[in-house]
């Protein structure tokens, strides 16, 4: 398989607290991958780490051959990796509609000083035209001249998933895009998700749902204080001794046989 994601000994600290230590793992082209860990274990720094938001003291991270890590996150973004927020902000002053179009890089800056006329007419209708997708694949459409910032929590997830997908990218990273989102609509996101993965867009999703995980993921890779402790299919998980110490300091199999 080929390899679209390089993360290697990866290490950060915050006032000595070292929160990712030594991390190392690979995504290909169209994978689905889940990370779990208990909190406070590191994922969301991974993310941040991964893209560009937060500095490591160490390793290399590689998106289809390029370093990243002395990148800044709009370049990062560039190279084609998008990702979502734990705790999603939304702008004041914008409808649901008008953040997704702001989401789309192609509208903006460099291209579309380049693009007069019929070009900019076609990139705009063109980026209407994907708003209008995403916001029908995540129920938005009700939604679409509301102002975000006036979005429930589980709509704030899925606009913010909406806004990583305008920018259509290569790799895909979701922190916790369950949460708060109803029962019915996660089973809908687990067919949204599979159906990007199909078209070659490989996925990092941090997630405490276990269901979630078991259903749509290929492979988890365990975080527990900063350490990957373990890479394995869903369904090894509940019987890891590295996970189960990691989630219940013991190698008691109940929870996590349940969960997935
Ligand atoms: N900017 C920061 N400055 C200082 N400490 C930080 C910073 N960001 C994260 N940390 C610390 O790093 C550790 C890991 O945090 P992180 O947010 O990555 O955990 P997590 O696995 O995502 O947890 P959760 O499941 O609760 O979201 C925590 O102890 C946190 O306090
Ligand atoms: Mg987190």
């Amino acid at each position: 398989m080929s390899t679209l994601l390089t993360v290697t000994g990866v290490t950060k600290a915050f006032a000595g607290n070292a929160v990712l230590q030594g991390v190392d793992f690979a995504i290909g082209p169209g994978e689905i991958v889940g990370v779990i860990g208990p909190n406070g274990s590191g994922k969301s720094t991974l993310l941040n780490a991964i893209s560009g938001f937060t500095p490591v003291d160490a390793g290399r991270i590689e998106l289809g051959g390029a370093p990243l890590q002395r990148l800044a996150p709009h370049r990062i973004h560039g190279l084609g990796l998008a990702r979502t927020f734990q705790l999603p902000a939304m702008p004041e002053k914008m409808t649901v509609f008008e953040v997704l179009l702001a989401a789309d890089n192609r509208r903006h800056g460099f291209w579309a000083s380049l693009c007069g006329g019929a070009e900019q007419r076609a990139q705009e209708a063109a980026s209407r035209a994907l708003a209008t997708q995403w916001l029908g694949e995540l129920l938005l459409t009700g939604v679409r001249d509301t102002p975000a910032a006036a979005l429930s929590g589980g709509q704030k997830k899925l606009l913010s998933v909406g806004c990583a997908l305008m920018g259509n990218p290569r790799l895909l990273m979701l922190d916790e895009p369950t949460a708060g989102v109803h029962p019915n609509l996660r089973r809908d996101m687990v067919a949204m998700l599979q159906g990007l993965a199909a078209r070659g867009i490989a996925l990092l999703i941090v997630e405490h749902d276990m269901h979630f995980i078991g259903e749509l993921c290929q492979r988890c890779i365990v975080l527990d204080r900063g350490r990957v402790v373990a890479q394995c299919t869903p369904a090894q998980l509940s019987q890891h001794p590295q996970v189960l110490q990691a989630y219940l300091g013991s190698e008691h199999p109940v929870v996590l046989e349940a969960a997935v």
